[in-house]
């Protein structure tokens, strides 16, 4: 991997180090949270031994563990390894058994108005079914099963239900496109492909079947049986010979189903996801060490009484965020949840609130750009609604601006609640570094501190750890609980990508910053992966989905700063000299971000497309992103002397 250095001085002119105002833990909060400062004692004083006890006290195992991690085959973890445990079981049956059958499980809002209240026993007896369902379509141990559905609880059982069988999900996000889908299918060998009809979006239903159905007739699909369709759209859907109907199979499939326990090893899902080359990464975890994180770090961080929280993150269930704080860590923790279809504003602005005050929500999970949106649109939005059921307020996916933290806490958390900003990524499997709400004082804009049981160390080029002050990369010291076991099918990618640039470290691509007190500022990707609304995007997918146009000849993609997505996708493209033949710009440009869209999925979608009659290239041919970055961010350019043609960025700007 190489890393730009000029991407990290970037990122360090413009974000703050030192924070005006801290927030230490009101005395309130303080006598009722559930993480206090003992945990980062008990987590130094023996680390492995520390993860063997929460694992202990946060999952029913079968059978017990007598191992806690196996470290001798670096860097595949394998963790808590000679016990045994069902993960459904773990998130269902269990809290029905201890008595918390009629707790609501989810509060669902779809995206048409309609709702449905779901406790943790019909949750459970619904699981049950549908791992008959799928077992009844040949679906057992070690099967990979992709999802493809909206954010409805259809999604959280298929998951539950596959997890239940032993088998594995790889859930694709119901925004990318029959390409992308086609893709994953084929990377893993999918049995069964769960779907719906369509899905809701502002009053209208979004089809997702034919997506399927063409991605089942593309290449490398044929390990398909069975595609399962929920019926939630009510839309017309074209019918094969391998599909079946959600509710006849459902309601043909025997109610009970006894959950037979799995080695804590067994995979529990493949989620892929871009790197900084073109083919995404299937990233694989497995069952007993992402449980106990997931579990863990839910309660810890977000304060999770389950009892009285209602708990809600915005995120769908096609990201990492959807998969541990959605799905496994708060029903492993037995809490009540809110889960919405929808957009923020849909079908009035301020849905989102009127969602806080109705459920009574009280800790929110979201990420800046939402945060950001929110802004924009308008305080008084917010402060039409009450929202003072709201406790704690969470962020995730990209560094959150203080701007944006202070508004968050000012006008959704009423000067009251605190903020935890949590970093991590799909790899980690579960947060990595945050605050402890009830332990640490916060600073805006700062990931703060690993989490009790995590090792990170900011370092330089060479590897060596930077002192307080001091900017770097961030790794990651010792192994986790819920680290990725690996790249599915790809062993080496694995270690090449995370494990090689720093030997004995994980290093996923972040840049961060230490403070004089020790505390991390990440200061976002260093390497040719972008960040749009928390959204992990690779240039180089995009690139090479562009030069699969026929009329395109070059194409580089870079992020550019956006003040309300964070980042968003500018493309600059060679056409082809046939192709360039008194063609119009703008509709070649329109052409190009449709064809993006329908290559990789809406959101990959530039925000702008130039074409331009050359690239920026050293005189060894390599691209200067950083002076295409200056164009698109509207800056002055910086120097061009290295460049072939030093006259082409003029040519550029004016472009622009
Ligand atoms: C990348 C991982 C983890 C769930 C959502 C994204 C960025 C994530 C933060 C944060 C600064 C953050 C990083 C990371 N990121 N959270 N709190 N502060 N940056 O998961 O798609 O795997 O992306 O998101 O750049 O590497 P992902």
């Amino acid at each position: 991997m190489t890393i730009p250095q000029q991407d990290q001085t970037r990122a360090e002119d413009t974000r703050e180090h030192t924070a005006e105002t801290t927030f230490p833990p009101s005395p309130e909060f303080i006598a009722d949270a559930i993480a206090d400062s003992g945990l980062h004692d008990a987590a130094s004083a023996d680390r492995v031994a520390f993860w063997a006890e929460q694992s202990r006290a946060l999952l029913e195992w079968r059978t017990p563990f007598t191992s806690t991690l196996d470290w001798s085959d670096a860097p595949f973890a394998r963790w808590f390894a000679d016990g045994e445990l069902n993960v459904a079981e773990n998130c269902l049956d269990r809290h029905v058994r201890a008595g918390n059958g009629d707790r609501v499980a989810i509060h669902f809002e779809g995206a048409n108005g309609d709702t449905r209240t779901i406790t943790y026993a019909q949750l459970t007896a619904d699981v049950q079914r549908a791992a008959n369902m799928l077992a009844g379509l040949g679906v057992g141990q070690g099967d990979r099963v992709v999802v493809y559905l909206p954010l409805i609880p259809e999604a959280v059982v298929t998951m539950l239900a596959i997890a239940r069988l032993g088998a594995i999900h790889s859930v694709v996000f119901g925004g990318f496109s029959a390409e992308s889908l086609r893709a994953r299918i084929e990377d893993a060998g999918a049995k069964v492909v769960v779907t719906a009809d369509g899905g809701w979006r502002r009053g209208a239903v979004s089809p997702l079947k034919p997506a399927v159905d063409e991605a089942l007739q593309g290449e490398g699909t044929e390990s398909v049986e069975h595609v399962l369709v929920v019926q939630r759209g009510g839309n017309d859907v074209a019918w094969t010979e391998r599909d079946r109907w959600w509710h006849d199979e459902f309601a043909a499939a025997e109610p009970e189903h006894e959950a037979q326990a799995f080695p804590a090893e067994t995979p529990l899902f493949i989620l892929y996801t871009s790197g900084t080359t073109g083919k995404p990464k299937g990233i694989v975890h497995t069952s007993g060490g992402y449980l106990t994180q997931a579990a863990y770090t839910h309660k810890n961080v977000f304060d999770m009484h389950p009892e009285k929280d209602v708990y809600w993150c915005t995120a769908d269930i096609g990201w990492i965020t959807g998969h541990t704080y959605v799905v496994y860590g708060p029903l492993a923790n037995g809490v009540t949840q809110v889960l919405y279809e929808g957009t923020p504003d849909e079908p009035q602005p301020g849905r989102w609130w009127d969602l806080v005050d109705s459920y009574g929500v009280t800790v929110l999970y979201t990420a800046p750009t939402a945060v950001r949106a929110a802004m924009k649109a308008g305080r008084q939005i917010p402060e039409a609604r009450s929202l003072e059921s709201l406790r704690l307020l969470g962020s995730v996916g990209e560094p959150i601006n203080p701007e944006a933290w202070q508004w968050y806490r000012q006008v959704i958390g009423h000067d009251r609640t605190p903020i935890v900003d949590t970093w991590w990524q799909t790899e980690t499997g579960g947060i990595m570094i945050s605050a402890l709400p009830g332990v640490t004082k916060l600073k805006p804009g700062a990931a703060q501190t690993p989490l009790p049981g995590i090792v990170a160390e900011i370092v330089d080029d060479d590897g060596h750890r930077v002192d307080p002050g001091g900017s770097g990369y961030l790794t990651i010291t010792e192994p986790w609980p819920a680290m990725a076991r690996g790249i599915w099918g790809d062993p080496d990618r694995f270690v090449e990508t995370y494990w090689s640039r720093f030997p004995g470290r994980y290093f996923a691509g972040d840049g961060a910053r230490l403070d004089g007190e020790g505390d991390i500022w990440v200061q976002g990707r260093v390497d040719d992966v972008m960040n749009v609304s928390g959204h992990r995007l690779s240039t180089a997918e995009i690139e090479s989905a562009l030069v699969g146009h026929e009329g395109v000849a070059e194409a580089a993609v870079v992020g550019a700063a956006d003040e309300t997505t964070g980042q968003a996708v500018v493309a600059f493209v060679i056409l082809t000299t046939e192709a360039s033949e008194g063609v119009d710009r703008v509709s070649a440009a329109t052409e190009l971000r449709n064809w993006v869209g329908k290559r990789i999925g809406a959101i990959a979608k530039p925000r702008q497309v130039v074409i331009v009659p050359e690239l920026p290239k050293t005189r060894s041919g390599k691209i200067m992103r950083r002076l295409l970055r200056d164009a698109a961010e509207g800056r002055r350019i910086g120097d061009t002397t290295t460049l072939a043609d030093p006259t082409i960025m003029a040519t550029i700007a004016e472009l622009m």
